[in-house]
Order: structure tokens, then sequence, then C-alpha cells
């Protein structure tokens, strides 16, 4: 049954004119009818996922557990940064550099500590200090995995001393010794555990030495206690907040850092699997810093399993971020040995152990194939088109591989093309404040049902910094409610950026769903909202009428100048462009679900308003309707409200039992809020 349009009434409220006044129309009750008897449309069940890459310190300081910073000493070829040189006691030595001393083909450089006076009978100690990334967190009775690979040269007699130490007062946390090392490459594994010592991120992993002679060093790690103890693991913490989530899907690698500034710096997923001592890592020159690939491609695909999300693959598709037209790989031959790339991936992540890269998954730890039912051709190949690019025939080039040797894929294009027809479209929709995010709400309403389905692969309402605040959410909220009520056609979307390490520095992009320093992490008003959506909904949409929904006037912003085809900043108009008209939004959004199954109804209120909002709700079509239900309303005293690091819960959902339900009840929303009833029906 083709689904029935609701909304159409509260579209055309969206659309109206604006009266000449900015005050807002304040209503008495809203009317909600409801329909239960019918079937608007059926809700994806893969409508709520999640999008990440490597931005902010998302892997690297953040998701990805390791601690130590520039642990291959790969990330400048000239010093090795986030090392400091340590002498005490009179002690001396020197770091360096030594590219002589290669530690494989793929790291080819090492860490030489010499030491030239240095005596344990005198406390003379010197070593290599890591500063983690914004410190090494030290939290009690826990049990750390420090491991690094070192080789001595001759007359060297050790031991070395690994260490977890605070950087005032030079507390040890934690300490081990490796006694003898040889004059070859060798792996010392050690545990070091604290004691009862108080959380703090003021802390450094040092290595240190009492004899003197020269010592080289590489791939020195230090893992915490990993979600549900992987090996090369992630943080726990965030684990549980992404849990918490239940999210259907991960889109990865990106994004920008899929592309890369290069098609060097591209993400090579090759070089991101097997022994992370093998991993050379590189320049996340999208986002520019260094990326270590720890989170290569087998641990985006444990990260899916440990949350039981499918994983939506981004392949490179050869077009990455320099816009200059020479980091374009042309389609037809030149972009062969990237269109093999992608099938290789393919087959790495679904093949099995028959085939060449599915027995390469098998050897590097995981026999069974993953699922997978997507697969996205790039990332926002809409700016190579705006430069008369060429995305058509590049998607046109990996659709049809793709199909050919897996029939069943399904291969969402970044942008409309005309070559083939996708079976997806990935949207991404960036606002810049909650009335323009809202103001898109009922964009898909009216969009025809004969094009292909859309996944909105990157949205946000981009309003607080580095997580958004509650203005963001209820904008968030609004937009939810859209894409929930046209989930016959939205069957996938993920906000983005899903992290941000919020100390100085981390940041590269703002308003990031969920903040963590190295000790502690949390989720933003948006998060929470985006949670209460992901878990409340049923699997279809019931009609809604509305009746005197109120509004309030916003000014769009002039709109802003575009780059150009190859990324020249644009020309400052002689007249600047006139301001849009001013346009009436709702304050107040919804949405209603119900689950087929056990007749629950999700009835899905945003008041946008900084007044209390009363809903008359009409029910109909149901046999009966249980008085007793429950609201989760996550509100907030202003739409400047935001959690953080210091303050992680200050606007978070209650949950609260209700009563006084039936076919027709008056329920008041609170101002800035965002609820769900849920109501049991039968
Ligand atoms: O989410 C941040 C960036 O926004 C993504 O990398 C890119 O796809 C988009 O432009």
């Amino acid at each position: 049954m083709p689904p029935t349009r609701p909304f159409t009434a509260l579209a055309c409220i969206a659309l109206a004119v604006a009266p000449a006044t900015l005050s807002a129309q304040s209503a008495g009750s809203a009317v909600l009818r409801i329909d239960a008897g019918k079937v608007a449309a059926h809700v994806s069940p893969k409508l709520y996922g999640l999008m990440t890459e490597e931005i902010n310190f998302s892997y690297d300081g953040g998701l990805y557990a390791e601690l130590v910073r520039n642990r291959s000493f790969m990330e400048d070829a000239k010093e090795p940064v986030h090392w400091t040189l340590v002498q005490e006691g009179g002690g001396t030595a020197t770091m360096a550099l030594d590219p002589s001393q290669k530690f494989n083909d793929a790291i080819p450089t090492s860490l030489k500590l010499t030491i030239t006076q240095a005596s344990a009978a005198v406390s003379q100690r010197v070593g290599i200090a890591n500063e983690g990334f914004w410190g090494i967190p030290v939290r009690p009775n826990t049990r750390y995995r420090a491991s690094f690979y070192a080789k001595a040269g001759a007359g060297f007699s050790g031991p070395i001393t690994i260490s977890i130490v605070s950087n005032q007062g030079a507390t040890v946390h934690a300490s081990a010794q490796v006694p003898g090392l040889t004059d070859a490459w060798r792996k010392y594994e050690v545990a070091l555990s604290t004691g009862n010592a108080p959380v703090s991120a003021a802390n450094h992993l040092l290595i240190s030495a009492a004899a003197p002679g020269a010592v080289w060093f590489n791939m020195v790690s230090l893992f915490p206690p990993t979600f549900e103890g992987r090996p090369n693991g992630n943080r726990p913490d965030i684990m549980r907040l992404l849990a918490d989530m239940k999210p259907a899907f991960l889109r990865f690698p990106g994004g920008n850092y899929l592309e890369g500034g290069t098609i060097a710096t591209r993400f090579d997923w090759k070089k991101t699997i097997g022994d992370i001592s093998q991993r050379p890592g590189h320049m996340d020159d999208a986002w520019h810093y260094w990326s270590s690939d720890g989170m290569g491609l087998l641990e985006f695909l444990q990260w899916c399993e440990d949350l039981r999300m499918e994983p939506l693959l981004a392949v490179y598709a050869g077009y990455s971020m320099n816009r200059q037209g020479l980091q374009r790989v042309a389609p037809g031959r030149d972009l062969e040995p990237y269109v093999q790339e992608a099938l290789d991936e393919i087959e790495y992540v679904t093949g099995s152990a028959s085939t060449i890269w599915g027995a390469r998954r098998v050897k590097d730890g995981h026999p069974a194939p993953f699922p997978l039912t997507y697969v996205e051709i790039g990332n926002e190949d809409n700016f190579d088109r705006a430069g008369g690019g060429t995305y058509d025939a590049r998607y046109a080039q990996f659709f049809d591989a793709i199909k050919a040797k897996y029939p069943k894929l399904q291969v969402i294009a970044t942008t409309p093309v005309t070559t083939r027809t996708p079976d997806v479209i990935d949207e991404h929709y960036y606002r810049n404040s909650e009335d323009q995010m809202a103001s898109y709400a009922h964009m898909y309403d009216d969009r025809s049902r004969s094009g292909p389905k859309v996944f909105v692969g990157e949205w946000a309402t981009r309003v607080g910094r580095p997580t958004p605040n509650m203005s963001a959410a209820l904008g968030d909220a609004a937009w939810m409610t859209g894409m929930e009520r046209n989930s016959d056609l939205v069957i996938m979307s993920s906000y983005a950026p899903l992290f941000v390490n919020v100390n100085p520095g981390g940041m590269q992009w703002p308003t990031d769903l969920i903040g963590y320093d190295a000790v502690a992490s949390y989720g933003s008003p948006a998060y929470y909202a985006q949670k209460m959506f992901s878990l409340y909904h049923g699997d279809v949409v019931l009609p809604v009428e509305a009746r005197d929904v109120p509004t309030r006037l916003w000014q769009p912003p002039a709109p802003t100048p575009r780059r150009g085809p190859n990324g020249e900043a644009p020309a400052t108009p002689a007249t600047p462009p006139p301001a849009p008209p001013a346009q009436q939004v709702p304050t107040l959004f919804f949405d209603a679900t119900l689950s087929t199954a056990t007749h629950t109804m999700f009835l899905k209120i945003v008041n946008r308003a900084a007044a209390p909002q009363p809903v008359r709700i009409e029910i109909g079509g149901l046999a009966s309707l249980d008085p007793k239900g429950q609201s989760i309303v996550l509100s907030a005293a202003s739409p400047d409200d935001t959690n953080s690091i210091a303050v992680p819960n200050r606007v978070v959902p209650v949950a609260t039992p209700i009563d006084g339900l039936g076919p027709s009840f008056t329920r008041t929303f609170p101002p800035y809020s965002i609820t769900v009833l849920q109501l049991q029906g039968k």
C-alpha cells in the first residue's frame, strides 16, 4: 500500500507568508488528531545510525583507547613530537629520530635514546616521556597493558623501567621493569597496575634507564581496560554512550577523512589492517593531524559488531579534497585500480575464507564475514559536480563493478547522478540555527516517492561548541520528526560529527554530539534528543492532522557566496544579495508512530517556545487506550543550557508515569522541551 501523505496542512503553515512582526504567535491549545487505524508510512528499521570519521580526535585521543601519542614516531619526520627527554639527578642523554635504524618497511624510523651519564647508585635516571592525548588518564586500581619494541647498542646493560608518572610531584602511579634488551628489535610487554590513586589526566608515560648506552624504541603503546576487553580496543565509557543509542548502522570511514586532502592521504584501507606494528599511519590532511590507523578497517567492523550495528561502508571513489583539479582520478582506465580497491575491500568485509581478502580477514583474527547491505561511493561529490566534474561517470564505473560481483548490495550515490539509478542518495544538512533547521523539517513531506531512497548521512543544528546546546537539540528534534514521518523515503540517518575531544586544539569542527577528555565523556542535549528518537518509535507512522500550530517569525540569513569550481574564494559581489523573505516557522513539531506488534504508540512533541504549550490530543482508530502511560521529557530552562565535562547531566531526559490518557486529552508541554508520550493501546 502506498503511504498516505500526512501533514499537508502543517506544511502550509510552515511556508506561510510572515506578518510584519517578530513576536511569537502564541496560540491557545494546538490540536493534534491521530488516526491510529491508518498507516501513513513504515518506519525504516535502520532509520537511526551513526556516522564517524577521524575528525576532532575521534579515534586517536578519542574512542580508540591507545594512550600514547605518536607511538611510531611517524607523526613528524624531523622531531619526536609529543615526546620529551627526561634527565634526573645529573643524568644526561639525547634523543632523536633515527631513520638509519628503521623499525620495519612500514615504519622506516625509530627513536634513539643515547644515554651519556646515568647510574642507579646515585639516582641518575634518564628517559623519554610521552604526554599522551592531553594527558595519560589514571584511574584507581586499574590494570594497563604497556608494550614497546626496543633494541640496544653494544654495552647497554639495562634494565628499562616503564611507569605512569604524575606531571606535578612525579608520583609514580604504576611501574614495571624489563630486564635485558638485545641488539635485535623485540617486543616487550608488561602490566602496569595503579593503586588507590584518584582519577587524573595530568600524567605521562615514562620509559627510563639508569645505565649508559644507546637504545632504540618504536611502537610504544599503553592501553587501559577496553570495551569488553578487546585487544587494540575502544574506550568503554564512550562505547556505552553509543550503545545506549541503539544505533542500527555505522557509516565509516568518512566524510572528508575518506577522501583525504590528496589521493595519497585518502583512507587507504589496505594500510590499516593487520598487526599495528605494520601500519604506517597517515596524515589526516582533511582535518590536519596524524592518524595512527590503529582504528583500521577491521576495528571499524568490530566496533559495529560490538554494538550490533551494520557497517555502511564508504569506499574511496577517486576524488580527494584538494580541488585544484589534480586530485581527481579520471573515470575509465585510471579509475580501475580504485574500483578494484573497493571490490577488495568489500571482499575483506564479506568474503569467505576461500577468497583472497576474506582469507586475509580470517588471518587478521575474524573468521566470520560481516553483514553488509550498503556501500557508498565517495563523499560529497556535489563539490566535484559543481566544478563540472566526473562523478556521474565515476559512480557508473563503481556501480557496474559492484553490482556485477555483488548484485544484492545497495549502492549509495553522494549526489544525484544520471548515468545510473542509484539505490539510495546520501544528502547532508548542516544548519546554523534552530529556526533554520526547523524550517526544513517538512521538506520531505512533498518529495516525490518515485526517486531513490534517501540516506541523510550527515546532519546537525550547529548551535553550541564544542557540543550542541538545548537550542540545537530542539532544531534537531524538529528535523527528526520530519525524517521519522517520512521514513518510507528517508530510510537511514546519521548525525555528524559524532565526537569531539574538548581539550584546546582538539576540535576542528564545532558542534559535535559527544564530548570527552582523557578521563570523562558526556552526551550533549542533542545526543539525548537522538537517543529518545532512536529508542522510542514504532514500526509504522500514523497520520496526524494538526490545527492551531503556533509559529514564530524567522529571518533566514542572506545566502553565502559559493566557492569557485576549483575551490577559489568567492568574489565579493558589488551589491550584497537581498535578504530572503522572513518566514513563519512552527514552534511545535510532532509525529506519531505505532508498534504494530505491541500496540504501543509513541507521540513525539517538540515545543521550541519559551512558554508552556497546551496540546489537545485526539486519538482515533484504537479499540481502547490505557489511561496510564509514560512521558519522557528532555527540557531546559534556557535554549542556551548545555552539558559539559564539568556538568554532564544538566540536560537529560526524565521518564515519568502519567495518567488520565484517553481518546481525547490535553497535555501541556514545558518550554524548550522534547517529549515522547508512550501510550498503550489495544
Ligand atoms: O562532518 C564534517 C564534514 O562535513 C564531513 O567530513 C564532510 O563530509 C562534510 O562536509
